[in-house]
């Protein structure tokens, strides 16, 4: 059965990283994947989660196995996040293998509740976005996000789409730091937004991974705390794997929220039959560092010290990255990226480009020419710049 295969074209953001771990330059650059380093090159472990781990090790008393949908304190701490410490909506949370972990339980969950919907992604977004809810059966179609000549968001274009759509189907929407463009709707579009949610009965699935890396903590959740007060019905899938460096932990969750405790709860156990059926229960490692974290005053107030730190990194770097092509003599205006948030820009760059600075200098962006700025350090920029500027 094997033999019959062909291979399988590599995946468009991993298959790169894969390429660039074989890569023997030793000036390699790479601002493909959405992974953070810090000034020194290196994807750091945090201060705050090496001293909640030691605190983990010296208490943990066992390794049997968590509940379907996690430690009850960590769907709590995932809650806050999302919808501030004061809200008291009925809403209930299941630990995931990752955000990606989290999309995959909403695209099983949502098969069988709504088979026959569509599913919405934004033109463009996150490449597995269409893999995941594909495999679980749906069509899925694009919505008007970005223009390409102006490198905003298209929002009336954006509302158009909106109003094609048809009652029950699913728009999956960035709550922050949107993937791959950085370019976010303001909170006057977020209003609308919900409101065309609500006279077209659609259901939103926000997609949250960046809390923290855009404006700060609160600010990146203003999107999807508008949908929340608005709408009485949307999935959140959330991940930690950026905010707290917890990458390969695979930390995430998927939160639903309803109009009633009666109604999340008999969603809720529906979501938990998936689960048992996908992989019984979660890892229980990542969470227990976010649950520790929050749950103690002096671990959380260096947790967001060092997130705001990452923020302000990568902000300068977009700001040097801009105002050394400038020096350099580029032409083209690259000043938009400044005004985008989070660790990725579509720079522009054609897959000519993007292929001729992967062969000639080991700078790995991926092939739509979206750049992760988190990549970018002091020491590497000027040689970036300098190869960007010889490819326009
Ligand atoms: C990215 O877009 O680079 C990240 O979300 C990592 C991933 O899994 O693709």
């Amino acid at each position: 059965m094997f033999e019959k295969l062909e291979m399988a074209p590599a995946d468009p953001i991993l298959g790169l990283t894969e390429a660039f771990n074989n890569d023997p330059n030793p000036t390699k650059v790479n601002l493909g994947v959405g992974v953070y380093k810090d000034e020194t090159g290196i994807t750091p472990i945090m201060n705050s989660v090496r001293r909640a781990e030691g605190m983990l090790l010296e208490t943990e008393t066992t390794k049997g196995y968590l509940p379907i949908p996690g430690a009850p304190a960590y769907g709590k701490v995932v809650r806050e996040f999302l919808f501030g410490q004061d809200s008291a909506y009925p809403a209930a949370t299941a630990h995931t293998p990752g955000g990606t972990g989290a999309l995959r339980v909403a695209g099983q969950f949502l098969k069988k509740i709504n088979p026959n919907a569509t599913v919405w992604v934004s033109d463009p977004t996150w490449p597995n976005h269409n893999g995941i809810f594909g495999d679980a059966g749906f069509t899925v179609e694009k919505y008007t996000y970005y223009n390409a000549q102006t490198r905003t968001l298209d929002f009336n274009g954006m509302l158009a789409s909106m109003k094609t759509m048809a009652a029950g189907d699913i728009i999956i929407l960035h709550a922050c730091c949107h993937n791959p463009s950085g370019i976010d709707p303001a909170v006057e579009q977020w209003e609308q937004i919900a409101q065309v949610i609500n006279e077209k009965s659609l259901l939103p699935l926000m997609d949250f991974a960046y809390q923290g890396l855009g404006r700060g903590l609160d600010e990146d959740a203003e999107g999807l705390r508008i949908i929340a007060a608005a709408v009485e019905e949307i999935v959140v899938c959330s991940s930690f794997s950026k905010n707290f460096g917890l990458y390969k932990e695979r930390v995430g969750a998927i939160t639903l929220k309803a109009g009633s405790t009666e109604t999340v709860d008999k969603a809720f156990s529906n979501l938990k039959t998936v689960i048992r059926r996908l992989y019984s229960n979660p890892p229980a490692h990542g969470g227990a560092i976010v649950t520790t974290i929050m749950n103690d005053t002096t671990l959380r107030a260096e947790w967001e010290d060092e997130v705001a730190q990452i923020r302000r990194r990568i902000a300068e770097m977009r700001e040097l990255f801009v105002a050394i092509l400038k020096a350099k003599g580029v032409e083209r205006d690259f000043s938009f990226l400044t005004s985008q948030y989070g660790m990725f820009s579509f720079s522009g760059l054609n897959p000519e480009q993007v292929k001729t600075l992967r062969e000639k200098n080991s700078i790995y962006i991926v092939g739509s020419g979206r750049i992760n700025v988190a990549g970018m350090t002091k020491a590497n920029m000027e040689p970036l710049c300098a190869a960007v500027a010889k490819v326009l």
